[in-house]
């Protein structure tokens, strides 16, 4: 959410920024800006929408030349998406570019800046305002008594006039990397500066960066010095681009094969496992995460609680981390994140360590903050995602998820040898079964045809099948914008049944045959009241209007092969409607705000 970068000593630094606002523009997208230092004085422009409007602007002008910089792409949390309310804001002789949110904005108005009319309506402009209140002519001073006051999560990027060979940056729980090849750069994620570094170093909670022309130093907010060693890290993959694909999203729904591959492969060989995480059978198991990486720990909760025979208590990131959760050192806490930097993700992480549960993340982004901060690790391999609405990645959680599963039942002795070794079997050819998945897509089309006007759809499915319908709606809804609910099959009759009528769309996951018949009861009531159902099913049993048929594998991995189809028809029917796929309104993809 917000996406920063910053470069030192790099020629031509405006198209480098640019060109690296363009790979973060997936944070947030309703505007953008840029500052350089140009012969001691600042230029910046800022512009209300995505960053070609910026870079259209910036075409129109000769003075955009220097080597140090500053750029921003927002997704706006205080003050509507315009130009005045765009990064960077400028006061006095600094512009500051911010990802996160200033809680006590409104109180260190009141108490510094009573006489300042600000530009803007955003948190941000409170922090360079503050700044040049508070200049005593030492940057690293100003800027150390500046952070102490603010209270929030805050990463910003400073340039400072009277300091032009210097940037400054400062972190505290948002995301923030330093990078050193041709010049310094910072970003708020990898992706930006891959490509430009050879050596990366990740900052902390607390810490200011202090970068030059050729280096990075590293400060406390108390401007002790940090000795930081650097971090290792992979170059970027080759195949970041659309390639012949019309959108990131069809790209990555393709891409789901090699993505799971990639992550049983990294763990699992000759059906052995090569994880080592320290832990005894616990009496029960949290899982906490956001969104599609929430659905993903439905999933898991059915299928360790098959297998380890213990309770899983699944919640979304929000409410755990404000609930008391009953957890102790025996209590296991699996974070579940794509980009490791969700706030409510990343809080709730340090909820379950400070009340001594030893954690575990599934994330994709190795650099990120929940993998440094989690005891443990599972990375899952589903490479760079790009569109907003997750599928690659969250098939990689799944997956990642089903390991654990039967790790864990291998290590507790809760599930027979039988059983086990027929899964991790069974798991090692998963991606085959989902390549086939993908051969649905001419019968979704034509589907995706069909629904395109539906005004509300609904999800139904029973045990697993509802953690698939959970996913598939708000695949639908995210990029479709048309209202989507999912259910519980049998709960539908509990009141939500009132609202299906003649014509009323319904799709139904059947994942579990034994739940099959109990499904078809559910299908059935619908039917009699009106309804127009789709089935998703691998067995050739369920009676529908249309039936979608899935490749047959073992039932506990049917949502890896069900949501294929779903993620398919969300993506043609938002094709149809016109919408912007890969940017949804009102979106972003690294959400890290609360
Ligand atoms: C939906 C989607 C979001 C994310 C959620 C968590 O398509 O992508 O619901 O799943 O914001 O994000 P991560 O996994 O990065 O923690």
């Amino acid at each position: 959410m917000c996406g920063i970068i910053g470069c030192n000593g790099v020629e031509g630094a405006a198209s480098a920024i640019t060109q690296g606002l363009e790979r973060l523009e997936y944070r947030g997208y309703d505007s953008a800006g840029i500052a350089i230092i140009d012969n001691k004085k600042i230029r910046y422009e800022k512009k209300k929408g995505r960053i070609s409007v910026l870079i259209k602007a910036l075409k129109t002008q000769s003075d955009f030349v220097g080597s140090i910089g500053i750029g921003h792409t927002r997704w706006a949390t205080h003050g509507k998406p315009s130009d005045e309310n765009a990064h960077p804001h400028i006061s006095g002789k600094f512009a500051v570019v911010h990802n996160g949110i200033i809680e006590n904005y409104r109180q260190l108005k009141e108490k510094y800046l009573k006489l300042v009319s600000l530009k803007s309506d955003t948190d941000t402009e409170i922090i360079v305002q503050l700044l040049n209140r508070l200049y005593s002519g030492n940057c690293l001073e100003t800027l150390s008594n500046t952070a102490k006051l603010l209270e929030g999560s805050f990463a910003i990027a400073v340039l400072c006039e009277d300091e032009p060979d210097t940037l400054y940056c400062v972190r505290k729980s948002s995301p923030l990397l330093i990078g050193v090849g041709n010049g310094v750069y910072a970003a708020s994620d990898l992706s930006a500066i891959n490509d430009r570094i050879h050596t990366l170093y990740r900052m902390n909670d607390g810490e200011i960066a202090v970068i030059s022309k050729t280096e990075a130093e590293f400060y406390t907010f108390d401007k002790k010095k940090i000795v930081k060693n650097p971090e290792e890290f992979e170059k970027a993959e080759s195949n970041c681009g659309k390639e012949n694909y019309e959108h990131y999203m069809l790209k990555e729904i393709y891409e789901q094969p090699a993505a799971v591959q990639k992550t049983v492969d990294a763990y699992l060989e000759n059906n052995k496992f090569r994880l080592d995480f320290e832990l005894n059978k616990p009496e029960r198991i949290y899982i906490v995460a956001c969104g599609s990486a929430y659905h993903a720990g439905l999933a898991g909760k059915r299928i360790f609680e098959e297998l380890l025979k213990i309770p899983v208590i699944v919640q979304v990131a929000s409410e755990f981390r404000y609930s008391n959760p009953l957890i102790n050192e025996n209590t296991p806490t699996i974070i579940i994140s794509q980009s490791g930097e969700t706030a409510d993700s990343l809080a709730a992480l340090r909820e379950a360590k400070s009340r001594g549960a030893k954690t575990l993340s599934i994330v994709n982004v190795r650099h990120s903050s929940i993998a440094a901060e989690s005891d443990y690790v599972l990375l899952t391999r589903a490479g760079q995602e790009t569109a907003v609405a997750t599928t690659k990645a969250y098939s990689a959680q799944l997956a990642a998820l089903y390991m654990l599963g039967i790790y864990f039942a291998e290590k507790f002795g809760t599930a027979d040898s039988k059983t086990t070794e027929k899964l991790k079997s069974q798991l090692e050819t998963l991606h085959t079964a989902i390549l086939s998945a993908l051969d649905c897509e001419m019968q979704i089309k034509e589907l995706a045809q069909q629904l395109q006007s539906a005004e509300h759809i609904y999800f139904i499915g029973r045990g697993l099948g509802y953690a698939a319908a959970c996913e598939g709606s708000l695949k639908l809804k995210e990029i479709s914008y048309i209202h989507c609910e999912a259910y519980a099959a049998g709960e539908m009759k509990h009141g939500t049944i009132s609202l299906i009528e003649k014509g009323t769309n319904v799709i139904a996951a059947d994942t579990e045959p034994k739940l099959s018949p109990k499904l078809q009861s559910n299908i059935d009531e619908v039917v009699a009241r009106g309804a127009r159902v789709t089935a998703i099913t691998s067995q050739g049993k369920i009676k529908a209007d249309s039936v979608i048929k899935t490749p047959a594998v073992n039932e506990l991995f049917a949502v890896s092969t069900q949501i294929v189809p779903l993620q398919l028809l969300s993506y043609h029917i938002a094709r149809l409607r016109g919408c912007d796929i890969d940017k949804p309104r009102n979106l972003a993809k690294s959400v890290t705000v609360e």
